[in-house]
């Protein structure tokens, strides 16, 4: 819980770190609540992240978020690692407990489905078909979530098949992994279709597939932010497709977080999303 005799911190190990929005999020979340408290930006080289994170209880900090290179060597250094993480091999955000002992936990998952909730609240994961391509960590983020929420067939395809085998195995139950030429007839009858690749993201070239096989009424989800419509959702959008960005799953994670740092339930506004646009 929050002490008002106590300087809140947070902050997010990377490297690099500074093009992080996260640092904006959490600090609305501080005047919001009117916390004396900051979240920082943490430029941890790879070979530094042990000390820096055994460093975290005694400066005081109630945890942190973790991105690139971190997530899944973060495993090595914590106490104990929760289910979703374990799940997924890689932790997005590190707790302190009262004890100074660190929990590895991945909001990942989490986020994404709250994304989807958020743009479409009848949303549901269901029987019907989910395409996802890509089968790197945010693929594995995205896979656990659908799982976990029931999704009966997933179709996941990857450039690199047996990156999506691997994936297929360890998960088992409703993934399937098909080739990466099968991708554009693997469309049709899916409910919905999930892209995890790099693909499309400021910098890279669009994500090549052809959305002739996809039902209109198929929900098109992408888990890049920049640009805010990556060609794949504006080729979606143009045929009628509802479309969901990468957004929603970066504002979304930060929410259990902040629960677990802080004791605090935190909501993403209309206020929120704007701040963090006006940065996009
Ligand atoms: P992250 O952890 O952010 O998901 P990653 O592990 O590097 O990053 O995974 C990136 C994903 O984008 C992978 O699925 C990758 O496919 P490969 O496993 O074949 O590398 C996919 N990707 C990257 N460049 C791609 C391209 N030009 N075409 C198709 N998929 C691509």
């Amino acid at each position: 819980m929050a002490h008002p005799d106590r300087f809140l911190l947070a902050g997010l190990m990377g490297w690099p770190v500074m093009h992080s929005r996260s640092p904006k999020l959490h600090n609305h979340w501080f005047a919001q609540h009117g916390l004396a408290g900051t979240y920082v930006p943490l430029a941890i080289r790879p070979e530094g992240l042990g000390p820096a994170l055994r460093a975290l209880a005694p400066l005081g900090f109630s945890g942190c978020n973790l991105t690139i290179p971190h997530k899944e060597t973060a495993l090595a250094f914590v106490d104990e690692i929760d289910g979703a993480a374990r799940r997924i091999g890689a932790s997005s955000c590190i707790v302190v407990r009262p004890d100074g002992s660190l929990l590895a936990t991945n909001n990942d998952g989490y986020g994404f489905i709250e994304g989807l909730l958020e743009a479409d609240p009848n949303w549901r994961a269901g029987a019907d078909p989910i395409v996802v391509i890509g089968a790197g960590g945010g693929s594995r983020a995205v896979i656990d979530s659908l799982a976990e929420r029931g999704a009966r067939e997933i179709r996941l395809l990857n450039r690199t098949p047996e990156r999506a085998q691997t994936l297929a195995r360890e998960f088992g139950g409703p993934i399937a992994a098909l080739s990466w030429d099968e991708r554009h007839a693997a469309l049709a009858g899916a409910a919905m279709l999930v892209n995890t690749t790099s693909q499309g993201m400021v910098g890279e070239p669009p994500l090549d597939l052809d959305l002739d096989k996809l039902p209109t009424s198929a929900l098109v989800a992408d888990i890049v932010y920049i640009p805010r419509e990556t060609p794949l959702l504006a080729a979606a959008r143009a045929r009628g497709n509802r479309t969901v960005n990468g957004l929603g799953m970066l504002l979304h994670q930060a929410r259990p977080a902040w629960k677990a740092w802080f004791g605090i339930d935190t909501e993403v506004t209309p206020e929120l999303r704007a701040l963090i646009e006006a940065t996009m």
